[in-house]
């Protein structure tokens, strides 16, 4: 059986983006394998989050994952932070990541440029913080947005590195678990870029029906096709990405020959996206509601998966120290 790891980040709540790209199809991921999901608040500590919002973050993207459908009877959801073993494998895989390609890493150089007041060794490290989660549970697949993709081939070339240099064959090269598709890059509807927390373009779990409306009415259009079959704009384009993903097939390709002829109304398409968007988003926020003012439940869901992560993670361990050289006297 495969072993599945995903991880989001306690910086905010869960949008469209998450839920597309790391989420999709986790109702098949969680009866075919054996998946660990968890927060990944180490790594939200990266950017210098306000320190008294951390644990509301990180109980909110609890109840976000349950009420997204992940099953704690059949899937291990643990906090990053209640597994110190992760902590442990983090700094022994340091010894083998080295400075020049952490610092060529995309994130990383993104992350210099957007907030050159704060590049500290953690963010340096972030990729190598990832690769431990992964390699902890031996992971073979991980779900993973396209804006993943180069750590994931980071982990996988620490796990490579890992095996040689101790003559092993412990981890993995764990691949992108991207359901039969291209691994997905869900873009924001501001006219450019990704959905994201950081670029205040989120179409968040716990929007109102109201709030998707409005949003969606608002996003970033052009004067309309000026021939037919004419080249999407980037806005357009992203539009079309959103309903692909959220609508049906037949919807897409009605709203498809509308651009090509010409008789498209860009309201007409943005009201069929709000509401199909609608449609996924509010059972899921209903549930997230319910769940996230159940402190009992919330807290035996994750004191019960940080028991079995551990268990995983003791294991790996245990082999990684006693590869190393570090046995007791
Ligand atoms: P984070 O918290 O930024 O995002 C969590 C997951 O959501 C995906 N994602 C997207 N996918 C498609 N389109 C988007 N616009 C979009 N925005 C976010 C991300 O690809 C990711 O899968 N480093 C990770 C967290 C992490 C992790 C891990 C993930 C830490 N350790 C181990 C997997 C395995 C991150 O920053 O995710």
């Amino acid at each position: 059986m495969n072993r599945v790891v995903s991880g989001i980040r306690s910086t905010g709540n869960l949008h469209l983006g998450n839920y597309f790209g790391a989420l999709r199809n986790f109702i098949r991921m969680q009866q075919e394998n054996e998946c660990f999901f968890f927060i990944a608040d180490y790594h939200s500590l990266t950017t210098h989050p306000d320190h008294t919002k951390l644990h509301g973050n990180v109980k909110s993207v609890l109840a976000e994952y349950l009420g997204s459908g992940l099953d704690p009877e059949q899937s291990t959801i643990y906090v990053q932070s209640d597994m110190p073993e992760v902590a442990e494998l983090y700094l022994l895989l340091n010894m083998h990541a080295y400075i020049g390609e952490l610092e060529r890493t995309a994130s990383f150089k993104e992350k210099i440029r957007k907030h050159s007041d704060n590049v500290n060794a953690g963010l340096l490290t972030y990729p190598v913080l990832m690769a431990a989660d992964i390699l902890i549970h031996r992971a073979t697949q991980v779900p993973v947005g396209k804006d993943q993709e180069q750590h994931l081939e980071m982990t996988r070339k620490y796990a490579r590195r890992f095996n040689n240099a101790y003559g092993t064959e412990l981890f993995p090269e764990p691949q992108p678990y991207n359901f039969g598709e291209e691994l997905i890059k869900i873009p924001g509807l501001d006219g450019s870029g990704k959905m994201g927390k950081s670029e205040g373009n989120g179409l968040y779990l716990i929007d109102t029906d109201k709030d998707i409306q409005k949003k969606v009415m608002r996003a970033t259009t052009d004067e309309g096709p000026q021939a037919p079959f004419s080249v999407k704009s980037e806005a357009i384009e992203n539009i079309f990405t959103l309903l692909k993903v959220v609508s049906t097939p037949d919807t897409v390709e009605y709203f498809n020959d509308k651009y090509n002829d010409c008789t498209i109304r860009y309201g007409d398409l943005k009201k069929q996206l709000a509401a199909d968007i609608i449609a996924h988003v509010s059972p899921i926020r209903e549930r997230i509601l319910d769940i996230r003012s159940n402190d009992e439940y919330l807290s035996k869901v994750v004191k019960e998966g940080g028991e079995k992560a551990r268990e995983s993670a003791r294991q790996t361990v245990k082999q990684v120290r006693e590869l190393m050289g570090i046995t007791s006297i």
